[in-house]
């Protein structure tokens, strides 16, 4: 099973990264037989959705073509987002224009939001409600809130609140685990079932 983990923050260096590469760590760690890939939305590496990327260009089709293949053979996806002024970083909601339902459709998806403060509430509310309608991707129930981020899933262990940082690397694990058993269940339905269908490719 593979599992693609997209780190939504475009700062660099980003507390969001880190928590994403501590999911990685965990997932490589705690599940033997999983394959993982992150893609960092650090710097913004992926130009702004245009019309072109409808008209076939082939500048797009290039860039996009092995971002697309690592997607497509993903069982899960793991969507970590900075709350930004209450928001999901435009970065990360232009990688849900540039990609669709045949690399994201019916897959489960763990999204962990983080704040430096007592934020991170947003961005959840906001994936739930608006980037999921035509690629399909599948948002748990479950969810994780990593607050006071600069304090927690540190290499330093000096660097962290201990009870803090105990509590969010053991939620995370479980929430993995969670996940995991979502992107086993979904994959035999996704060979069942026919999903793709001609008249309705958007969702309503
Ligand atoms: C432009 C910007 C706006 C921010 N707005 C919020 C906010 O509305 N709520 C919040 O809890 N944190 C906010 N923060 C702080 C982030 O929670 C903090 O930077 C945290 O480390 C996650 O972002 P990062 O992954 O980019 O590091 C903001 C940070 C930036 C850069």
């Amino acid at each position: 099973m593979k599992i693609a983990i997209i780190s939504g923050s475009h700062r660099n260096p980003s507390q969001s990264e880190k928590v994403a590469r501590h999911i990685e760590r965990t997932l490589l760690a705690e599940h033997p037989d999983m394959e993982t890939w992150l893609y960092p939305l650090a710097d913004n590496p992926l130009p702004l959705w245009d019309q072109t990327l409808w008209e076939d260009n082939p500048e797009w089709i290039t860039r996009l073509a092995p971002l697309k293949e690592q997607l497509a053979t993903s069982d899960g996806f793991v969507i970590v987002t900075p709350e930004w002024h209450g928001q999901v970083p435009a970065g990360l909601k232009n990688f849900f224009l540039l990609f669709n339902r045949y690399q994201l459709g019916h897959k489960p998806a763990l999204i962990v939001a983080v704040s430096s403060g007592d934020g991170g509430a947003y961005p959840v509310a906001e994936l739930r409600m608006s980037s999921y309608k035509n690629n399909r991707i599948c948002y748990i129930p479950e969810h994780i809130i990593v607050r006071k981020v600069e304090k927690v899933l540190n290499a330093d262990p000096a660097d962290n609140e201990t009870g803090a940082d105990a509590y969010y690397r053991e939620r995370i694990s479980w929430a993995l685990v969670v996940l995991a058993g979502y992107a086993e269940a979904l994959k035999p339905m996704r060979d069942k079932v026919r999903l793709h269908h001609d008249r309705f490719g958007n969702g309503m």
